[in-house]
């Protein structure tokens, strides 16, 4: 389900707070609206205490006006349910909503997205107002999408949360005898004799602040394991409302806005109960392009195949960055078309009008503080909202196709985040961005993906740090590399199962026949300390840095592409390459330089005859969408100079309708985009 019956265009619009402000200044925001080519508004997002003054008491008069005022105007409604902010007297008559944090301490009034998804009364409360809202708008015709609360995130320590936690384990263990062996409480003396004793592991038990503040624990499966319970807590109140909305307009699509690589929540779960996927993308000044990329492939990647929207964007700049620089002029719009690049299907904001007072007060919006269009970012906007009308529905609900694909996955970031040793310098996003970032920068066209993502339609699969190996995966992948895919995984890798109980079969454990090695220890560096790969000979040859940890391997039928350059473990194999079945398996031993990396990338892909989807320049990303067998190629300069680029082929760009000869040169303006089609 999507809202495409709806809609013939790219979406424009954003997180619009009309109960701000005076009615007098809602016309004047439909005028303004108008004029940058707006056509769909997020309300909603914070009125619980205005829909609900008191615990009996019902008042849809206001968002009724605003509703009609921005249907007057012709615009359609992202309509979102309201429950991100409980009201105050809810707070102050049923406390148990409240969340308690680590330390113990109860929480108060204040703040948003902080209610405890595990309080019955929360749930009650939440679902009856999604309910009265589906059965008072569900039945109008702009409105396209729920969006259910607002970034679902954080964690409580309640009593409430605790009952859940058990019920959780009971289900996933069964019995105590098993959770026992699973978290192997033998280990400093926590065997369980009653589920009662368990208790949610925080600062006042089992779990410490770490080095970098990391959180550290004693028994790290439980620590896990409430990261897991978590995160399917806040789907659960999630699903409270979808079951609601459901019900009644079944026909209208539900969401919630998602954050990237965001520790609190496994998307690839949540995807599974969303119509469609909404994030919201806020990079710091100076991300590469990339990193930001990389998100959004995520993010595409947790639908597996469903629509995709930038839910939220600042148009300038934000409020909660140490530094909030502004977005140079024709950033947003080169970052705006980057993520319709990969897939989006909406381009919006937060927010439309720049609050007056509170913390968001200085976060960037479509209408600033003087309340007119004659703002550079008025303009701009306005600008992009001209193009988009143009471009129509042209390459609106297409799909982008890769051969390659990078593993993500929650429980190896909490698994070897929460882990004590060997490294704190094993950041699991970040590790996984370098591989991403040297398929991605070389215009290889490429997916992230989950554990249950099917592998049938690519060619290689890059799972670095796959520290924890979950049931059925070990074999999952022998049988992708047995029908020819290439694998390519890293240091610290089939560690252990999905209990954190480490392999007794030797590392990689359930990877060691594939990669064909056998790890016996990891050398961890200190964070100014290197070794080095060195290849003899072959397009690799040279002495490359290895960084971080270094496992010390043993081949088993590998062959030895690389050897350690120094220690005691010098001359050893670091870099392994091993044929298995139809397909072959690489494994490093050490974070490679990303050179080395870029280098084995464009070795691997050029071997499995997969093309870039255009030449390689510096800066110039390019992505490919793709609608009944028609190409969009989008092609986007990052970089804060002009490129000279090659268009190989004869082509047309949708934006300007420039055409291009085959191999004609062309300069592409800083943050300059095209979208080409064949002529
Ligand atoms: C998030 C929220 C918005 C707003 C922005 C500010 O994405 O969903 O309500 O606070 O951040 O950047
Ligand atoms: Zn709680």
């Amino acid at each position: 389900m999507n809202f495409y019956g709806n809609v013939n265009k790219v979406l424009y619009g954003g997180d619009y707070n009309p109960e701000q402000w005076p009615k007098e200044i809602w016309k004047e925001d439909m005028r303004l609206f108008t004029l940058a080519g707006i056509d769909v508004l997020t309300i909603n997002v914070f009125s619980w205490a205005a829909l609900q003054p008191s615990e009996d008491e019902y008042n849809f008069s206001v968002l009724d006006e605003i509703i009609e005022t921005i249907s007057v105007a012709e615009m359609k409604i992202c309509l979102a349910t309201a429950t991100a902010t409980h009201p105050a007297w809810m707070a102050r008559r049923y406390p148990e909503i409240l969340r308690v944090n680590a330390d113990g301490s109860k929480r108060k009034f204040g703040d948003r997205e902080n209610s405890c998804p595990n309080s019955g009364i929360y749930r009650m409360y939440a679902g009856r107002l999604a309910r009265k809202l589906a059965e008072r708008y569900g039945k109008l015709e702009n409105i396209i999408a729920w969006h259910i609360s607002n970034e679902f995130s954080g964690y409580c320590y309640c009593d409430n949360c605790q009952n859940a936690f058990r019920q959780w384990l009971k289900k996933r263990y069964k019995t105590l005898e098993t959770l026992n062996a699973a978290w192997n409480t033998s280990f400093w003396g926590h065997t369980y004799h009653d589920w009662e004793d368990i208790v949610s592991p925080s600062f006042l038990g089992g779990e410490w602040t770490g080095h970098q503040h990391r959180i550290s624990g004693s028994c790290q499966i439980q620590s896990i394991d409430y990261r897991r319970f978590y995160s399917d807590s806040l789907l659960d109140c999630y699903l409270v409302e979808v079951r609601e909305l459901r019900e009644i307009t079944p026909q209208i699509p539900v969401t919630t806005n998602l954050m990237g690589t965001y520790w609190d929540t496994d998307y690839f779960k949540w995807g599974k109960h969303m119509d469609f996927i909404a994030w919201d993308n806020y990079p710091w000044p100076d991300c590469p392009y990339t990193r930001i990329s990389m998100n959004h492939a995520l993010m595409r990647g947790c639908g597996n195949g469903k629509p995709f929207s930038l839910m939220e964007q600042t148009p300038s700049v934000t409020n909660w960055q140490p530094y909030n620089s502004l977005k140079r002029p024709g950033i947003m719009r080169l970052w705006s078309y980057q993520a319709l690049a990969h897939g989006s299907d909406t381009v919006m904001f937060f927010q439309m009008r720049r609050s007056r007072g509170c913390c968001e007060k200085f976060h960037g919006a479509v209408i600033d503080h003087c309340g007119n269009e004659n703002t550079r970012v008025f303009r701009e906007v306005a600008a992009l909202g001209e193009e988009l009308k143009k471009l129509g529905d042209a390459f609106l609900d297409s799909r982008i196709v890769s051969q390659t694909a990078v593993l993500y996955d929650w429980d190896n970031w909490w698994a070897t985040s929460i882990s004590a040793g060997p490294t704190i310098d094993m950041n699991y996003p970040e590790e996984v961005y370098r591989y991403y970032d040297a398929l991605a920068k070389q215009n290889y066209s490429v997916d992230i993906i989950g554990v249950d993502t099917a592998l049938d339609n690519y060619k290689i699969l890059y799972a670095p740090l796959l520290y924890m190996v979950k049931p059925g995966y070990a074999k999952k992948l022998k049988r992708f590399v047995n029908n020819g895919g290439i694998l390519l995984t890293t240091y610290f890798s089939g560690m252990t199962d999905e209990r954190d109980l480490v392999t007794q079969d030797g590392y990689p454990g359930e990877l060691r026949e594939l990669c064909g090695i056998w790890v016996e220890e990891t050398d961890a560096l200190l964070p100014d300390q290197k070794n080095g790969f060195v290849i003899k000979d072959g397009e690799l040859a040279g002495t490359w840095k290895a960084e971080m940890l270094c496992d010390i391997i043993h081949p088993e039928g590998a062959e030895v592409i690389a050897l350690y350059e120094s220690d005691f473990y010098a001359g050893t194999p670091a870099l392994c390459r091993n044929n298995f079945g139809k397909g072959q398996v690489w494994y490093f031993g050490a974070r490679p330089q990303q050179e080395l990396l870029d280098r084995v990338t464009a070795l691997i892909c050029g071997g499995q005859e997969i093309k870039p989807v255009f030449p390689v320049t510096e800066g110039i990303e390019a992505v490919c969408r793709i609608k009944d067998g028609k190409e969009f190629v989008f092609v986007l300069n990052h970089n804060k100079n002009d490129m000279k680029i090659t268009i190989s082929e004869a082509s047309r760009d949708i934006i300007t309708n420039k055409k291009f000869d085959a191999d004609e040169c062309f300069l592409l303006p800083a943050a300059g985009v095209l979208i080409l089609v064949k002529n």
